[in-house]
């Protein structure tokens, strides 16, 4: 069996750089059109002229008549400006910004500190129609880790949507039935992305048995019920507010499987075939062009690309690890059969 859909864009991505994004680009180039470049370097990505510097870099790691597009993010600080978005929005290759709460995840050290201090940076970007990307978690200790998206969402992302009416914004990797209400019952400025480990895995995979630290990604991994249910009747449900975003985010073997850990899963080289199975496991294949090719250029006011990729019913194995940067790095699902194969 083998079908056709346009090509796939991934509305959430961490391709890094240097060695490390030479090592991973070519995933992503081979399978999407476009994607969402997020800004969690070190030093983060803050300003336009950054993310041209970063986007040339990009385009430069590309393999041979790749056509792949990335399209760049600015990193909210307490300290962006109102001229940085209206330079950013200005640049044309800047798309969105991203509100990592400060301490949230990987690299988030200079993120927001209160949401109050990038008021301004909201007004501006809802004039100009530029997207907010949120982290959505609160990072304060007193909060449980699996409670901070749900609180987040009472505590800020509420508010936030309240106070800018006209602000459009993507709840990144939702991974909670709150999360799935929230966006289904905000208004039409309000869509989220989903990864493949959030439809695939939930906290079991990650714990029963012992701990695997290649299942350890931010927001962390939920329960089955309600959350991982929630999520892929959301993902499958036809539901424009819902699209495709891998939240794909290399770490090295060592930097993974060590006494801490670091957050992040690999799944660019497999990424629309793992989308595939689940949407077959919910008997919607139907379903699949419009959540990974459609829905995300509509909210962000593009066109979906011209060209179409084929995925064909085929058992393949994914290999235990990929050169990483110098180093390895094992890949979400190593080791285990997937049954399509994109051509
Ligand atoms: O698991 C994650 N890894 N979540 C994030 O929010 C960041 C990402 C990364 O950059 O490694
Ligand atoms: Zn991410």
């Amino acid at each position: 069996m083998q079908f056709k859909i346009i090509r796939p864009d991934d509305w959430h991505l961490h391709v890094r750089s240097g060695e490390a994004l030479k090592s991973v680009i070519g995933m992503s180039a081979k399978q999407m059109g476009r994607a969402i470049i997020m800004p969690n370097l070190t030093p983060p990505v803050i300003n336009a002229d950054q993310a041209t510097d970063y986007r040339n870099e990009i385009i430069n790691a590309l393999p041979k008549n790749s056509s792949f597009n990335p399209l760049m993010v600015l990193y909210l600080t307490d300290n962006t400006s109102t001229r940085d978005i209206e330079l950013a929005s200005a640049s044309s290759i800047v798309k969105a910004a991203k509100l990592y709460p400060a301490g949230a995840t990987t690299n988030s050290d200079s993120g927001v500190t209160d949401i109050t201090n990038i008021y301004p940076a909201l007004e501006a970007m809802s004039k100009a129609g530029m997207p907010l990307l949120v982290h959505g978690e609160v990072t304060r200790h007193d909060v449980d880790i699996f409670d901070r998206e749900a609180v987040f969402i009472d505590q800020t992302l509420s508010k936030v949507v309240l106070d800018f009416p006209d602000l459009k914004v993507v709840f990144e990797h939702i991974t909670t039935k709150e999360a799935v209400d929230f966006v289904l019952n905000g208004s039409a400025n309000i869509a989220a992305t989903i990864t493949p480990h959030h439809l695939l895995a939930n906290r079991n995979d990650m714990l029963v048995g012992g701990i695997r630290p290649h299942y350890f990604c931010l927001p962390i991994l939920k329960r089955e019920k309600p959350h991982q249910l929630a999520l892929l009747d959301a993902a499958t449900s036809g539901n424009a507010k819902f699209f495709l975003g891998t939240d794909s985010a290399p770490h090295t073997k060592h930097a993974k499987e060590s006494s801490c850990g670091c957050a992040g899963i690999l799944s660019a080289h497999c990424a629309i075939e793992l989308y595939a199975s689940v949407f077959e496991s919910k008997n919607a294949l139907d379903k699949l062009e419009g959540f990974a090719s459609r829905f995300g250029p509509q909210f962000y006011s593009l066109p979906p690309n011209t060209d179409t990729i084929t995925l064909t019913k085929q058992d393949w194995v994914v290999p235990d690890s990929y050169e990483y940067a110098g180093s390895v790095i094992v890949p979400f699902m190593a080791g285990k059969k997937l049954s399509w194969k994109m051509s």
